[in-house]
């Protein structure tokens, strides 16, 4: 069953109703329990602004970091329903449970277009543990029941699956549809050449990606720490880069791979080199690799370097779809954002193709060079993203009700 085929919020009756909304508020935050980026939140809007309109109570489900079953006031989503409220402007209110008696009341209360945010369901242990009890409580918290947390959809928890089957209809909400739209039907039969960029840190989180991905994709740009893997698998000397030594064999199996379909699989030619990790540190952009050789002893690879840009960007150029995930180098310190610059700056140059930023850190990198909105679309989902993009079925998504 195509996860694009699932009843959808705008197909569901919702007038006078309380319908119970799963969202994904796990915003980043700082020392201070700031919120440093609102997408999140400010991606759920259109649902719960269709769901308002359409004169239906709204009580909001959503988890926030890793308390692990206890009462964590760190991870309370007090500073969330702030900032939600400072983007609804008015009609939200907070729940300190999000079960029990009280909590149940408090849904009773609401009128038409109010929104009930609910305390972090992971504050139960039930929740992770999927227990049908705790699911049930939630479930007796709305009449219907709306998953818009795509970030969460790959987790088989209560308040994103076992919820599900204490209600008639379950339906999916507008980021939910929008995610799978681009992140699978998008990518389905997606307009050539279709040139994937990966990088990050470990080849051996991105194995079911690139071998799903091969059989899509034309064009493959490896960057990262992951890079270095490919390059010593391949006799380049990489000194102190970070390798995983026990995946030499795989990235072998993977070059073969590509090599017998016929696809472009490009490693980098050169590489921004230093011996520190840090800002301010000394680099040096290596010569081109030649076999056998490469980063200088002691120093390690922390980004692609000038020869590789000019050849990513060259082939970014002439593609029609692009799929991003993982930075190529270490963005976050500005000696070694070159690479990743270079990269979302080819991507926001060559306007006519698709661009869809697949969630994690390359999305982070995007918004931090001020590119967000060159991309056709940018991914809430980390870790959801990946299972997507592998082809994996989400708990999330499955469970929700098929349309007819
Ligand atoms: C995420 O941030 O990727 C989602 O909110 C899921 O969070 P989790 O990895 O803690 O389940």
């Amino acid at each position: 069953m195509s996860q694009q085929s699932k009843l959808s919020v705008r197909d569901i009756d919702v007038h006078g109703k309380r319908v119970l909304v799963r969202v994904d508020f796990n915003v980043p935050v700082d020392d201070h329990l700031c919120i440093t980026d609102d997408t999140r939140i400010s991606e759920s809007l259109p649902t719960l602004e269709l769901l308002r309109k359409n004169e239906a109570r709204l009580i909001l489900l959503a988890h926030f970091g890793r308390p692990k079953g206890k009462v964590v006031e760190k991870y309370s989503l007090k500073p969330v329903f702030e900032r939600l409220r400072t983007l609804i402007g008015g009609n939200v209110s907070f729940s300190p449970n999000c079960v029990g008696p009280a909590a149940e009341a408090a849904t009773h209360a609401l009128q038409d277009g109010d929104i009930l945010l609910m305390e972090n369901v992971r504050f139960h242990a039930e929740e992770e543990a999927n227990d049908p009890a705790f699911a049930a409580q939630l479930a007796k918290l709305g009449d219907l029941y709306v998953n818009d947390a795509f970030g969460a959809a790959h987790r088989a928890h209560a308040s994103t699956e076992g919820v599900t089957r204490y209600f008639p209809q379950a339906a999916m909400g507008l980021l939910l549809e929008k995610e799978i739209k681009y992140l699978q039907g998008e990518l389905e039969n997606p307009r050539k050449p279709f040139l994937v960029i990966l990088g990050g840190s470990k080849v051996s989180d991105k194995i079911g990606v690139i071998k799903a991905l091969m059989e899509k994709a034309d064009i493959f740009l490896i960057g990262g720490a992951m890079a270095y893997t490919f390059l010593k698998a391949q006799g380049i000397e990489v000194a102190n880069s970070r390798v995983e030594e026990d995946k030499l064999d795989l990235a072998r199996e993977l070059l073969n791979l590509a090599a017998s379909k016929g696809l472009k699989f490009l490693l980098p030619i050169d590489c921004i080199e230093t011996q520190e990790i840090k800002s301010a540190a000394t680099w040096n952009n290596t010569q081109p690799f030649p076999p056998g050789k490469g980063v200088t002893a002691s120093w390690m690879g922390v980004d692609i370097g000038i020869k590789t840009r000019a050849l990513y960007s060259a082939e970014i150029a002439q593609a029609a779809t692009i799929l991003w995930n993982g930075p190529v180098g270490v963005f976050e310190i500005a000696e070694f954002s070159g690479g990743t610059r270079a990269l979302a700056e080819a991507i926001a140059a060559n306007s006519s193709a698709t661009s869809i930023i697949g969630g994690g850190d390359s999305v982070t990198a995007v918004k931090q060079f001020g590119l967000a909105n060159k991309m056709t679309f940018i991914s809430t989902g980390g870790g959801a993203s990946l299972e997507l993009l592998e082809g994996r079925v989400l708990p999330g998504i499955a469970a929700l009700t098929n349309k007819k």
